[in-house]
């Protein structure tokens, strides 16, 4: 089979174009370098590379040409500085999404076409309230962060509520700009699946790390900040009381779960994580146990930050087949020694 994965120099494409080769598939890269200094060095010989970004037709149009299959992995990510980056999220990500899809409108594109996605286009996870049920967390309150009240609570009774496993079938609820084109991703990606014939499925991917992970940056998900922070010999610095619940999924899993989303037609979204849920200061110590260090709890926190994201992995496994095979204990003491970029 003959792939283009977008983004395919990147730290989940270039997995995904690793795994891709060694089952011998030929594989079309189609990045804009604008993360490198250089075509990095782990990328296979026999990809075929194309140095361009999804703003420029001619690149396209030879990323395109003869593919049975998309994978489209290229975007702006993370939380970026502030709102004045939210024109170079959209141009990226909506509007780059946007020319791919021309692209292959154009050559009647109608294979399989799978696309990344975020948990974070749920926005808060999925609460119950021990007494009312199934509750939506509004966005917290200074006043109650402020007071160490990091837990959001009941519109009813005020107790704490408890986190459940979000579903794919949760409203979706973007909280910030990059949210809101992965969500905008999505629905232009279905579309074209209506209007083509195509395939398509969105894979919402939770907390990701692993080898060759970029660094810190303001762009970095909190798994390289800690990473990063340990190298240079500073303690992880945990928000909040540590509590706060996530899926860190490894690297590898992902792109297996790219694979066989590949190889399948199922239409959908699906969540893509471990199902092993850990809190942050979990993570902060099983990477930190690897530089023989401990981390500390600060009680800071960002207002932007949303409490508990934890996935049901279920529609996954049905769908496509895909199980996280990477134990949390083992991932992340690899993490803790592996390069990052
Ligand atoms: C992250 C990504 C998001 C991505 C998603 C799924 C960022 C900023 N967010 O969302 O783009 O789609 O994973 O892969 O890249 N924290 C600390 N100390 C720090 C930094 C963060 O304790 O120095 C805590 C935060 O308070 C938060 C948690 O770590 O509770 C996770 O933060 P982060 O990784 O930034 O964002 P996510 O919401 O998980």
């Amino acid at each position: 089979m003959r792939v283009l994965v977008t983004g395919g120099a990147g730290f989940i494409g270039g997995h995904i174009v690793d795994q891709l080769a060694a089952r011998g598939d030929e594989v079309v890269i189609l990045d804009s370098l604008a993360a490198h200094e250089a075509a990095p060095k782990h990328l296979p010989p026999e990809a075929e590379l194309i140095v361009g970004d999804l703003a420029d037709e001619a690149s396209l149009r030879d990323a395109v040409e003869g593919v049975d299959a998309v994978c489209h992995q290229a975007a702006r990510v993370g939380l970026g500085v502030d709102f004045d980056d939210v024109t170079a999220y959209v141009a990226d990500n909506d509007l780059g999404t946007a020319n791919l899809l021309r692209a292959l409108w154009r050559r009647r594109f109608d294979g399989r076409l799978v696309v990344a996605s975020s948990m974070v286009v749920y926005g808060e996870g999925r609460y119950r309230c021990p007494t009312h049920g199934d509750m939506r967390a509004e966005p917290r309150r200074r006043a109650d962060l402020d007071a160490g009240r990091f837990e959001p609570r009941c519109g009813r009774c005020g107790s704490d509520l408890a986190w459940a496993a979000v579903r794919e079938d949760a409203a979706l609820d973007p909280r910030n700009v990059y949210a809101a084109t992965k969500v905008h991703t999505e629905h232009l990606s279905f579309l074209y699946g209506r209007e083509s014939g195509a395939t398509v499925c969105a894979l919402r991917y939770h907390n990701v790390y692993g080898p060759r992970m970029p660094r810190d940056t303001p762009y970095a998900g909190v798994a390289s900040i800690f990473r990063s922070a340990l190298e240079s010999g500073k303690a992880p610095r945990v928000f909040e009381d540590g509590r706060q619940t996530r899926d860190f999924v490894h690297v590898a899993d992902v792109a297996r779960a790219n694979l066989l989303s590949l190889d399948s037609d199922w239409t959908g979204a699906a969540n893509i994580a471990s199902g092993e849920p850990h809190t942050i200061a979990d993570m902060a110590e099983a990477l930190a146990a690897g530089f023989g260090a401990a981390p500390v709890v600060t009680g800071e926190y960002r207002l932007g930050d949303v409490r508990h994201v934890v996935a049901a992995p279920d529609l996954a496994a049905e769908a496509l087949g895909f199980r996280a095979e990477t134990a949390f204990a083992e991932g992340m003491a690899a993490f803790a020694n592996a390069p990052l970029r």
